[in-house]
């Protein structure tokens, strides 16, 4: 078969798997963020197997992508290829008014708030733990108007990804100013945190991944800005996740990385599973060479002077791939 004719064959498969009322109401949920299955049976009132069978043959199509995250597998729309546009171009025409995608408009809100039910009420049992280890340094509204000052040299980014992003609150901060965002996280809990997070803020440009800093499901160079919002002080072995970032930048990519100093605060190894009290400036700067990358700039947040030495000051470096 010639190669026009197999684009060709690309191209009916997508319009045919466009051509049918449930897959047209899927791609109208799908266009308004990601979703998993049970989700999508619920806000279209089908049965499982139906919605599934329909899910596999659009992905078939190249119309969404799927990817598992743990008992979870979730949808949404394709961003590249014929077909993804495609999708966008059918959606587009299809009529708000209609009462069908309205009811479904309605029930997707549902799963939003749901989500973000569920998110709160991970969070409130969390929040005291949280509260005495924010007690201890700078507000993080400091910290964040630090790390913007750093990043705004760049400007705006094209493809930002948030590694060990959590909750997704830096996502959210730096998600804004790209063109494309991902969040990447080992732990299922705080990906549906962050994914009700990002719905809230209506950052349908960014999303979440269940994947492991030290093997980044993304291709060589391209990354424009990367951010490690209190990761390193988790990782066995940092000097390795570094070497997976300087992989996934671009030439002239950033790397922003926020951490404690060092510290003598043992109950956060015992209680909170930190592995390190704190990194160190040279223990970062080696680190950061080993990988290839260059320290552009450094800044301290000293802890609030009525810590006196039960504080934490909070490191911030800003890094680039030169070559
Ligand atoms: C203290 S939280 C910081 C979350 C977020 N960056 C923030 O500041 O709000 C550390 C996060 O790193 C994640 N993490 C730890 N090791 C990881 C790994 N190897 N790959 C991906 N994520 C990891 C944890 O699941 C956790 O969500």
């Amino acid at each position: 078969m010639s190669e026009t004719t197999a684009d060709m064959e690309g191209v009916l498969k997508a319009l045919r798997a466009v051509a049918e009322s449930t897959r047209l109401r899927l791609l109208h949920v799908l266009s308004r963020g990601e979703f998993n299955v049970s989700e999508l049976t619920h806000i279209l009132q089908q049965s499982q197997p139906r919605i599934s069978r329909h899910l596999r043959l659009m992905t078939e199509a190249g119309l969404l992508e799927r990817h598992k995250e743990g008992s979870w597998v979730l949808f949404r729309m394709r961003e590249d290829g014929p077909a993804a546009s495609l999708a966008r171009t059918v959606t587009a025409l299809l009529p708000q008014h209609d009462p069908v995608l309205a009811e479904d408009r309605a029930r997707l809100e549902e799963v939003r708030r749901e989500r973000a039910e569920r998110a709160a009420r991970y969070f409130a049992a969390a929040a005291r733990d949280w509260d005495r280890i924010r007690s201890l340094h700078v507000s993080e509204e400091r910290v964040e108007a630090a790390m913007r000052a750093l990043a705004g040299e760049t400007g705006r980014f094209g493809f930002y990804v948030d590694l060990g992003t959590g909750t997704g609150r830096i996502l959210e901060l730096f998600a804004p100013l790209a063109d494309q965002a991902l969040g990447i996280d080992l732990s299922h809990e705080m990906l549906a945190i962050a994914r009700a997070r990002l719905d809230a803020a209506g950052l349908a440009h960014a999303q979440v991944r269940k994947a492991d800093i030290y093997d980044i499901p993304l291709n060589e160079g391209v990354a424009d800005f990367v951010t490690l919002h209190q990761v390193l002080h988790y990782l066995d072995d940092p000097a390795a996740a570094l070497k997976e970032v300087a992989r996934i930048l671009k030439v002239n990519g950033r790397l922003l990385v926020v951490d404690f100093a060092p510290h003598e605060l043992e109950f956060l190894r015992e209680e909170h599973a930190h592995r390190r009290l704190g990194i160190s400036d040279a223990a970062l700067r080696r680190w950061l060479k080993q990988a290839g990358l260059s320290l552009i700039k450094t800044h301290m947040l000293p802890p609030p002077p009525e810590r006196g030495d039960q504080g934490l000051t909070v490191s911030l470096w800003l890094a680039s791939k030169e070559t």
